[in-house]
């Protein structure tokens, strides 16, 4: 559905096409994240003055917030080129070998979706990362024997979408660890404030405002709804976004006030009307609303728990007072033990 695609933060070719041109190109210019722009700053600053390459980078949080947008601000800031792959793409030991073995001094490799690399290719990085060396294995059988070779020093970032789905040896060389949180209305405002003026379009601060609320703390989100909105400013409203406008543009893509889609709702509602509000397991969950648990943990559960509709507990999912009040639904008397 329209807008299940539009509100979740994944990739589609034609944020992709976009991505060019809205993508910030220094630390500078990118907004939000403070404290990691601090980090990553000095440690870029440190490794320049040492010469020598920076600490390889890890960078996690939910699809659209930023991860590769930063890999290559990073790789501009060093002065390094900057060579990307991704974890599915490296499926045999030789795609790495091939990748590694092309780098040059100083290089930034881009690993995204490390968490999908596979356990093989995974055995390779260790001494890549560690002691800039791989050992090929030639020949087959009796004649079987392996050559070292070394690469190039260079900086390896790792982008996923859950720190928790990278193996424990893996995630242990990166010296550099980076979560990348939602965004607040403030820092989406300015946001949607850049890209409008990249993207020439017409829209004043109630309609900046409207967007940022309604955008899931997600950059990537809210550039896709402003282009949708600016069709529907087009069309209907002379072409200038008006906190109306854009509001009347969102509820016809579905997207509620607090920014909630179709799959937010059924999740919430299936909860509440199935369970009593929890607790629910997710396995029991994604088969109600229909959707992967995987997906379910990785984009709408994250969003729901830090916008205080959902909460956590051993032992499963419970509804908060705050989506009660979101679906006018009194708390039953039980739920005042779990707050
Ligand atoms: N801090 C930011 N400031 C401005 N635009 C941003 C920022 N973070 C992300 N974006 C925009 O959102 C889009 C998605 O970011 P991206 O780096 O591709 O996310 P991720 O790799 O985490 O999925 C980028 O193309 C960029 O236009
Ligand atoms: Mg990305």
């Amino acid at each position: 559905m329209a807008a299940e695609r539009l509100i979740n933060g994944i990739l589609t070719p034609e944020d992709e096409a976009f991505d060019a041109t809205l993508r910030p190109a220094s630390l500078q210019e990118f907004i939000g994240q403070n404290k990691l722009k601090d980090n990553l700053s000095i440690f870029i600053e440190a490794a320049k003055r040492r010469k020598e390459p920076l600490d390889h980078v890890l960078f996690f949080g939910p699809p659209g917030l930023g991860k590769t947008t930063l890999a290559h601000i990073v790789a501009k800031e060093l002065g390094a080129n900057i060579r990307t792959t991704s974890g599915p793409v490296l499926e045999r030991p030789g795609d790495l070998a091939g990748v590694l073995t092309n780098l040059e001094e100083g290089d930034v490799l881009f690993i995204d979706e490390i968490h999908r690399t596979s356990r093989v290719v995974e055995e390779y990085l260790y001494p890549a990362m560690e002691d800039f060396c791989i050992d090929i294995m030639i020949d087959k059988g009796p004649n079987a024997r392996s050559i070292r070779i070394n690469v190039p020093r260079f900086t390896m970032i790792g982008a996923t979408t859950r720190s928790g789905l990278l193996s424990a040896p893996l995630r242990s060389r990166f010296g550099i660890i980076e979560r990348l949180n939602y965004y607040d209305v403030e820092d989406l405002v300015k946001i949607v404030r850049r890209a409008s003026q990249i993207m020439k379009i017409d829209v004043d601060h109630e309609g900046e405002i409207e967007i940022a609320r309604r955008s899931r703390g997600t950059p990537r989100i809210a550039n896709r709804l402003l282009r949708r909105i600016r069709d529907y400013a087009e069309v209907k409203a002379d072409g200038k976004i008006t906190g109306e406008v854009a509001d009347k543009a969102l509820q016809m893509l579905e997207v509620d006030r607090e920014g909630l889609d179709q799959m937010d709702k059924r999740i919430l509602e299936y909860i509440l009307k199935e369970f009593q509000g929890g607790p629910v397991g997710v396995k029991n969950l994604a088969v109600g609303v229909g959707e992967e648990a995987e997906t379910i943990e990785e984009i709408y559960e994250p969003y729901l728990i830090q916008r205080g509709f959902l909460k956590r507990t051993p032992n499963g999912r419970v509804l908060t007072e705050r989506a009660y009040a979101h679906f006018n639904v009194k708390p039953p008397s039980r739920s005042e033990e779990l707050f």
